[in-house]
């Protein structure tokens, strides 16, 4: 079984953060959302994944490298432009020869492993008569019309698919992980590019349908997360942080107080400050006169002074000073938040292109 990651496409949904970042690298727990996928596939003894890059590659490659630091191999796959989940499986041929692989959609999170979902299609295909083509993962939903959306026949198995229809026929969204054999070479080469222009994958496992294939599914146990857009990342940040076992390898002064489950990463101090945990700081990031509340991720080398934060993601190489207190945000790389010493009732901005302020 190989593995095959899929890290192209444009992170509209994210921008501001992803005119120049890849949207699989924002972090989640200071750990950037690809990782959580390649740790995953890696625990299911994939141990050959091939990573599906485009205008970022140079980013996602400096960041995963070879793989050898989570015990696999990787090979990356340049795609030239955007043109769909199916188009990421024909240009991988080579790479996939005849072999099954799973496939993942690098931006998404899943608390349940891979394990059991390889495991079970591997099984059936060994004693099945009739093994499925591919097995899908669903996701029951209240919003199907923003998924690929499966119908199940009475058997259990999938007898059709749709991509993010306007008259969903069941509520049961693809959750994005797939399991394919090689049958599915055949399905990307014969379909054709939808109305958005992309060769989608729902098609493909349609056409494996329509031409006799058995599709499986299963349902997803625990959440599901595609942390494409700020609230649905904020919430996958929480429920990580509840998982996140205390660390206190920085420095804490007498004067400040770590409550709970914190990681305080080496080389960070705090400063005259609290932080309620759920939270993770950073390397060399320096906390001081500051309270942080739970659901807080600050990232490495961050100076945070005289503010209140809570239920935020705060990247790299940020400096905030005198915020009263900033809650539910994202908050991009390298960015500067002042205080200004003149006791003005006005805020002086200079905001990247498409940024969101709420001011309070
Ligand atoms: O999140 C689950 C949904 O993902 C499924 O329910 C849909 O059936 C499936 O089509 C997909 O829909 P999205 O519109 O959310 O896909 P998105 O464009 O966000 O792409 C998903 C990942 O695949 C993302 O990490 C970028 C990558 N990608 C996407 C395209 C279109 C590529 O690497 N190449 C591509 O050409």
């Amino acid at each position: 079984m190989k593995g095959l990651i899929l890290s192209g496409g444009a992170g509209t949904r994210l921008r501001p953060l992803t005119h120049t970042r890849a949207k699989q690298l924002v972090p989640i727990a200071n750990k950037p959302v690809l990782f959580y996928g390649i740790e995953d596939m890696a625990a299911a003894g994939i141990s050959e994944i091939a990573i599906v890059v485009g205008d970022t590659h140079q980013e996602i490659r400096e960041a995963v490298g070879d793989g050898s630091r989570f015990g696999v191999d990787v090979d990356y796959i340049r795609q030239q432009a955007p043109l769909g989940l199916a188009h990421c499986v024909h240009i991988a041929w080579d790479f996939l020869g005849d072999d099954s692989f799973v496939m993942y959609l690098g931006d998404n999170m899943l608390e349940q492993g891979l394990a059991e979902f390889v495991e079970e299609f591997e099984a059936q295909q060994e004693q099945s008569p009739d093994p499925s083509r591919a097995q899908i993962l669903l996701a029951p939903v209240e919003n199907p019309s923003a998924f690929g959306v499966a119908e199940l026949g009475p058997g259990g198995d999938v007898v059709s698919l749709v991509e993010k229809p306007a008259d969903p026929p069941s509520n049961l969204a693809l959750a994005g992980v797939y399991i394919f054999d090689s049958a599915i070479h055949e399905a990307v080469r014969a379909i054709e590019p939808s109305a958005r222009g992309e060769l989608e994958i729902t098609d493909a496992i349609e056409w494996l349908i329509r031409s006799g294939h058995r599709v499986s599914h299963r349902l997803l146990d625990g959440w599901w997360i595609d942390t494409g857009k700020k609230d649905p990342l904020l919430e996958c940040n929480r429920l990580v942080l509840d998982t996140v076992v205390r660390r206190v390898e920085g420095a804490v002064d007498g004067a400040s107080r770590v409550e709970g489950r914190v990681v305080v990463a080496q080389g960070a101090e705090i400063v005259n400050s609290t932080v309620r945990g759920p939270a993770v700081i950073g390397a060399n990031t320096r906390i001081e006169n500051t309270f942080i509340g739970p659901y807080t991720s600050i990232g490495d080398e961050c100076a945070i002074t005289d503010t209140e934060l809570d239920h935020s993601v705060v990247l790299e190489g940020c400096r905030i000073e005198g915020a009263n207190r900033i809650t539910d945000s994202l908050i991009g790389q390298h960015v500067q938040v002042t205080r200004s010493s003149e006791r003005r009732q006005a805020s002086r901005l200079m905001l990247g292109d498409h940024s969101h302020l709420e001011l309070g």
